[in-house]
């Protein structure tokens, strides 16, 4: 699905978000990248969605060599690519149906985008998304309305109906409670088993990635610290990555000790 050689972003010609970076994504693949704040997590996943281009080295999606696309080629391989992001950027004063149907406007004609403000166009398309995340009713709610966690679901419903490939999903748990975090991050990993998509999310939690996910990036300072299947990473490990920073405000590294009990709990979702 991807295959990054040797890819580097620099920002205004001196920080290094990025450094020399050499990464292969298997079609289908789960996997959590893990690591400190300003580890550089953030901008791969900008590249990886091609919001923005490396600054040296080649990406390659599904084979094709993005950085020379340009246009409507790059607005076409952008829309296999589906993005929930921490601040899940809705609306919040529309009805949850528009919030989720912009997840089709690069398929749609401006034309078409402006009418549906009105007139939903397909709705049906948004009722089936929001029940695939589990609160189909809320179609006609206004966002503003919903919980942090079920607005997160509306979120994770527009990157649905745009039928991506790929679901890259930038701590998408960061703002609600921890509570429904879990339920959040199982919900994505059923969805991508279910549809095949390949998921890549950056989470700032390093229990829920060791228990939800086969596959774990610990990125440092740009560069991959380890590369491992989540059974695999020790206490070692993730003291090496998160040395001199903190996992969450406040809270230190927790020992694998803790995290290993919640690796075999996989309930399916309900609601
Ligand atoms: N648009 C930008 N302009 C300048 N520096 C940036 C920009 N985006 C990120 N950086 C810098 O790049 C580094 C990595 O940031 P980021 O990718 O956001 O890390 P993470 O998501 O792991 O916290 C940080 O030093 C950050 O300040
Ligand atoms: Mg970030």
């Amino acid at each position: 699905m991807y295959q990054l050689n040797q890819v580097s972003k620099v920002f205004g010609g001196r920080t290094i978000a990025v450094d020399d970076l050499d990464l292969k994504v298997r079609r289908g693949e789960k996997l959590a990248l893990i690591g400190p704040s300003g580890a550089g997590k953030t901008t791969l996943f900008r590249m990886l969605n091609l919001t923005i281009p490396p600054t040296s080295g080649t990406l390659l999606f599904d084979a094709l060599n993005v950085s020379s696309l340009h246009g409507r080629r790059l607005r076409e391989v952008r829309r296999r690519i589906g993005t929930v992001y921490q601040q899940h950027n809705l609306v919040p004063r529309l009805q949850v149906v528009h919030n989720v149907l912009s997840g089709r406007l690069g398929a749609w004609s401006i034309w078409r985008s402006v009418r549906s403000l009105i007139r939903p166009q397909e709705a049906d398309l948004a009722y089936e998304a929001l029940s695939q995340v589990g609160i189909p009713e809320k179609l006609y709610d206004r966002t503003e309305t919903l919980s942090g966690g079920q607005q997160q679901r509306v979120a994770i419903a527009r990157a649905l109906v745009q039928n991506p490939e790929v679901i890259l999903a930038d701590e998408p748990v960061s703002s609600v409670d921890p509570a429904l975090a879990a339920g959040i991050v199982k919900l994505l990993i059923e969805l991508s088993e279910t549809y095949r998509k390949t998921l890549i999310m950056n989470l700032h939690s390093v229990d829920l990635a060791l228990a939800h996910f086969p596959r774990i990036i610990g990125l440092r300072d740009g560069k991959i610290s380890f590369d491992l299947p989540a059974a695999e990473v020790t206490d070692e490990h993730l003291a090496v990555l998160y040395a001199g920073s903190q996992t969450e405000i406040g809270e230190e590294v927790p020992s694998l000790a803790e995290l290993r009990p919640v690796r075999s709990c996989q309930p399916r979702l309900t609601t």
